[in-house]
């Protein structure tokens, strides 16, 4: 049986009282699969956010952290803050932090390692832009940040990393890759991960889609092979939008 994840990336959106509002309202939702399912929250949202979802199945993470424990990082948070508020989730590694906020393969691969020492389960986004794409380096592209990505981490960790193929000509634009697009490099990815570990490893990692997910596309995009589930970002501000995509996987497991 496929294993699923549906992770919501609220991105840059959302105060407190809305979290909860969110939280309630997914809850009420009786989610069949809330296990699998999974929001990413602005830290200033992370603690009402864990609250309010506190016995539901429903997790909960950040979007972001810093790989030194503590120190004089202005701005920054660290895993231990991150650990206090009881995440069980973070993304790495977003197309947003690699084009705006000078993120780069080498902080990714030390933000994985700390994440995991910490068992809090990393979701690596990798995905090319459109330019690379029509170029045809796509796959090239993707495999150079997996490899550099998960540099010096043993099989066993490795293991424990979500991945997400988000090609960022997808990413907010409404232009969503073909189902066959979105399988054909999730299935590149699982192989690239085979080839540094081996075919367990490569076979067991989850790997998600993301980039223009919705209720729309999502039963589609879910029923291929090598997608474990998605990271959607604006299709999770919604209540109803996202508990359809996790109900659209529910349906498939
Ligand atoms: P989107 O964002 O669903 O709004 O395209 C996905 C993401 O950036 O994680």
């Amino acid at each position: 049986m496929k294993k699923f994840l549906i992770a919501g990336n609220w991105k840059m959106n959302k105060i407190s009282s809305e979290t909860v509002e969110f939280a309630e309202g997914l809850k009420a939702k009786g989610l069949s699969n809330a296990g699998d399912v999974c929001v990413l929250a602005p830290f200033t949202d992370i603690r009402d956010l864990g609250k309010a979802l506190e016995g539901s199945g429903i997790g909960f993470g950040a979007q972001n952290v810093h790989f030194e424990p503590s120190g004089a990082y202005t701005g920054e948070i660290s895993v231990p803050m991150l650990e206090d508020l009881g995440v069980g989730y973070c993304i790495v590694g977003h197309s947003e932090r690699r084009e705006y906020f000078a993120e780069t393969d080498e902080t990714v691969n030390k933000k994985l390692k700390v994440l995991l020492a910490a068992g809090i389960t990393p979701i690596l986004c990798v995905g090319e832009s459109l330019e690379v794409r029509e170029g045809g380096g796509e796959q090239t592209f993707v495999a150079g940040q997996v490899v550099a990505d998960f540099a010096g981490i043993p099989a066993e960790d490795a293991a424990r990393v979500v991945v997400a193929y988000e090609p960022i000509w997808a990413i907010g634009t409404g232009k969503t890759a073909t189902p066959d697009q979105a399988e054909e490099m999730c299935a590149f990815i699982r192989g690239v991960i085979s080839g540094i570990y081996d075919n367990p490893t490569g076979d067991a990692m989850l790997i998600l889609y993301g980039g223009s997910m919705k209720p729309s596309n999502a039963a589609e995009l879910l029923a291929k092979p090598d997608i474990n589930g998605g990271l959607i970002g604006g299709a999770s501000l919604k209540v109803d939008d996202f508990a359809a995509i996790a109900e659209a996987a529910a349906a498939l497991s």
